[in-house]
């Protein structure tokens, strides 16, 4: 199997696998590939915080011309993988010098999966490129061609939970892995003071109670598969299911928008998770900690429409708040705009790059030891 995901992600994703018990795993670019059964394809989509498909590799042939393309995929018995009366879709991914567009090469592909039917049964199969019966993944590089199921269809970071988005979500798979990244295992407090529409806290507040990520997905691409085994699927959902744990602990966000709290809200909602998250309107500006000592992750605005003063001085007032009320914390702060985070003044930990979607971001890490704050208090004092 092939799991993929975001760029920079495949060593925490390749490490997710191997505790959900892949075998003899291997990180590829922007994907790790991974053996294991059906129970285990199961297990990663329900499981997986850190895959956005789990794709089965099932055919691999060359191919240097559209006639080639065709041929070769109508050597394969599709009724085995398709009824009749079923629907299909075809993703098309391309690197190579004999083909030019992904779109014609996935049109050439379902051309020979129709036409196959309808020479056999007189009937052909119907596209559709949302709720497919069957998804294929068609990768060619070169004159190297793979065909693939698609196991999961709609990408898996679609959680279930996100009702709605303020303008600028964070994906919850990059959501999830900077959660990973900072090492916080759910035993002290964790705030998110531009909460937005709440992923951060919300992938956190999963991770912490154990909650499968797609616990709330109402369906993956496996279950319209004619091999598809319901007994087994309920088998591995009961473990997920009875592997969630209660927690002691609140998880605080909060935001300048009441209109964005209240898509976060309807997403913790959602997530089941009400009495986990509390949400309040805040400025950061007069945000306190909510305990002695935690972990605070915060996806400023990048500012793209502000001047750059206005974002340095905004990024300054975040540095600044650190020092002054947040010592005893561990602070990060994931953003595009590496210029303005330099006026956060402040030495940081650990410099970490991340993609959210295709955007590159960095995750600083700033450790507000409690010295930092009589540090701090000497140096304005002085100045
Ligand atoms: C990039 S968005 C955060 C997106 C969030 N991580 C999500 O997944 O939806 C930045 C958020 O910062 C909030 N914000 C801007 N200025 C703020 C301030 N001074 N105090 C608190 N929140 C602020 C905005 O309302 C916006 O929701």
């Amino acid at each position: 199997m092939i799991a993929k995901t975001q760029q920079g992600l495949e060593p925490l994703l390749e490490k997710e696998l191997q505790e959900l018990g892949a075998q003899n795993t291997q990180r590829l670019k922007r994907a790790v590939s991974f053996e294991g059964d059906k129970r285990l394809m199961y297990k990663v989509n329900l499981h997986s915080r850190l895959a956005l498909k789990i794709l089965l590799p099932f055919y691999s042939f060359k191919a240097r011309n559209d006639r080639e393309l065709y041929d070769a995929i109508g050597t394969i018995d599709w009724s085995a993988f398709l009824d009749v009366n079923g629907s299909l879709a075809i993703d098309g991914l391309l690197r190579s010098d004999y083909f030019n567009h992904s779109q014609y090469i996935a049109l050439k592909a379902k051309d020979a999966i129709v036409d196959q039917f309808r020479t056999k049964f007189n009937k052909r199969p119907n596209v559709d490129i949302v709720n497919p019966d069957l998804r294929l993944n068609l990768h060619i590089f070169q004159d190297s061609a793979t065909l693939s199921l698609d196991s999961s269809n709609d990408s898996l970071h679609r959680r279930g939970y996100r009702e709605d988005a303020n303008k600028a979500p964070l994906n919850e798979v990059t959501a999830a892995a900077i959660v990973k990244m900072t090492g916080w295992n759910g035993s002290e407090a964790l705030m998110d003071g531009m909460c937005g529409s709440g992923t951060i806290l919300i992938e956190a507040a999963m991770m912490a109670k154990n909650i499968p990520a797609n616990y709330l997905r109402k369906r993956f691409g496996f279950q319209s598969w004619l091999d598809y085994d319901h007994q087994l699927w309920q088998e591995v959902k009961q473990e997920g299911k009875a592997g969630i744990k209660d927690i002691k602990l609140t998880i605080n966000g909060s935001d300048i928008s009441w209109d964005t709290l209240q898509i976060a809200k309807s997403n913790v909602d959602k997530a089941g998770l009400t009495g986990v998250i509390k949400l309040d309107k805040t400025p950061f500006e007069n945000l306190m900690p909510n305990a002695e000592r935690g972990c605070l992750i915060m996806n400023p605005p990048y500012g793209e429409r502000l001047a750059l003063e206005e974002a340095n001085a905004f990024y300054k007032m975040i540095g600044d708040k650190f020092k002054k009320d947040f010592s005893g914390w561990q602070a990060w702060v994931l953003s595009s705009n590496q210029e303005a985070m330099k006026s956060i003044r402040l030495k940081t930990s650990q410099r970490l790059l991340v993609f959210n979607g295709p955007l590159e971001c960095k995750f600083h890490q700033y450790e507000m030891y409690q010295g930092t704050k009589r540090v701090f208090d000497k140096e304005t004092k002085a100045e």
